[in-house]
C-alpha cells in the first residue's frame, strides 16, 4: 500500500496506471474508519482494478467547530484497516493540499436536494461537501467514485454534482451497515455513551416501524405521524427531522404510494452526538 500525501505526486502515480488501462476507483473519506467504510472499499475492490482511499477531515464542512475539533482521528488503526482490505494508494493531504492558499468553498443550489433536511439542519455543509469533493475527484480523477448510503442525501447531491460537472464519473452508492444492535455505524458512535446508546437505537426502531407500515396495509402517513410524535416526546432526543421522502431530489412524499426511492429519514442529536439515519420504505 502506498501512502501518498501531495496532490502533484498522486497525480503523476495514477496517470502511470491510467495509461496502462487500469479503472481507478475512489473511496473518500474523513477517517476514523469502521466496517461502513470497509464495505465501501470491498465494493471498490470489486468493481475496480486500483482502489484509492482519501483520508481528509475536511474542515469546510463542519458547521459547530466542536464538532470538528472533536472528530475522531484515529490515523495509525485505519491505515491498518487500509491495509488489510488491500487498499493500493492511501491519500492523506494537508488542507493546503486540497484548498490551496485559501480555504474557499462554492456556494452550491440544487434545489430541495441542497436546501432540504440536512441542507436546513446544517447551514453551508453541502457547500462543504461539494467543494471538497469536487476538488479531490479533479486530483483523483477517478472512474467510479463509491459513496455509502448512510449519507443518503449526501449520495443524491454528489449524484447531481457528477451529472453536472463529471459525466464520464460513475457514482457507485453502497449499503448502509449496521452494528449488530441495529445502530448505524458511525465514526461519531464512538462518542455516544454505553447508557445513552438505547435512545440512539430508537432512531432505527421508529424507521422500522415506518417501513413495516409501507409494506403492509397500514398507512405510511399514520405510521409516520405516530413514531414523530413518539420521538418528539422522548426527553433523551433532539430530533431533527423525521420523514418519508423520495431519494432523487428529498421532497416529502406526498401519497402514500411509494416506489424503490421512497425511504424514510430521522436526524437528531443523542447524548451530545448529532445521528442520521434512513431506511428504504
Ligand atoms: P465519512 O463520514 O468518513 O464517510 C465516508 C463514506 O463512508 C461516505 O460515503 C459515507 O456514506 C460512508 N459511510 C459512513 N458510514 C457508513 C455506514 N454505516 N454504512 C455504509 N457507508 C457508510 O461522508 C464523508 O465522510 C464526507 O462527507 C466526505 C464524502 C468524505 C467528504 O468530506
Amino acid at each position: 500500500m502506498v501512502i501518498i500525501h501531495a496532490a502533484p505526486e498522486l497525480g503523476e502515480f495514477l496517470q502511470n496506471l491510467r495509461l496502462g488501462g487500469r479503472r481507478i476507483g475512489f473511496v473518500p473519506t474523513m477517517g476514523a474508519l469502521h466496517d461502513g467504510h470497509a464495505s465501501l472499499i470491498r465494493c471498490a475492490k470489486r468493481e475496480t482494478d486500483v482502489v484509492v482511499l482519501s483520508i481528509f477531515v475536511n474542515p469546510t464542512q463542519f458547521n459547530e467547530t466542536a464538532d470538528f475539533t472533536n472528530y475522531p482521528k484515529t490515523t495509525d488503526a485505519d491505515l491498518n484497516l487500509a491495509r488489510s482490505e488491500k487498499v493500493d494508494v492511501v491519500f492523506s493531504p494537508q488542507v493546503a493540499d486540497v484548498y490551496g492558499d485559501e480555504m474557499r468553498t462554492e456556494p452550491t443550489d440544487y434545489g430541495s436536494l441542497t436546501a432540504a433536511f440536512e441542507g436546513e439542519s446544517r447551514p453551508g455543509h453541502f457547500d462543504g461537501v461539494v467543494s471538497v469533493v469536487r476538488r479531490l475527484f479533479n486530483i483523483v480523477r477517478p472512474d467510479v467514485a463509491f459513496f455509502g448510503e448512510k449519507d443518503l442525501q449526501q449520495l443524491a447531491v454528489i449524484r447531481h454534482l457528477a451529472k453536472l460537472e463529471f459525466p464520464e464519473l460513475e457514482i457507485f452508492g453502497c449499503s448502509l451497515i449496521r452494528d449488530d444492535d441495529g445502530l448505524a455505524l458511525s465514526s461519531r458512535n464512538t462518542r455516544i455513551p454505553r447508557d445513552q446508546r438505547s435512545h440512539a437505537l430508537e432512531l432505527h426502531k421508529a424507521l422500522l416501524e415506518v417501513a413495516e407500515a409501507s409494506k403492509s396495509s397500514g398507512s405510511l402517513q399514520a405510521a409516520i405521524d405516530r413514531n414523530l410524535t413518539r420521538l418528539q416526546r422522548n426527553e433523551h432526543i433532539e430530533l431533527e427531522y423525521f420523514a418519508a421522502v423520495d431519494s432523487k431530489n428529498f421532497a416529502v412524499l406526498q401519497s402514500e404510494e411509494t416506489s424503490n426511492q421512497s425511504f424514510a429519514i430521522v436526524a437528531a442529536v443523542v447524548a451530545g452526538v448529532r445521528l442520521i439515519d434512513n431506511c428504504r420504505l
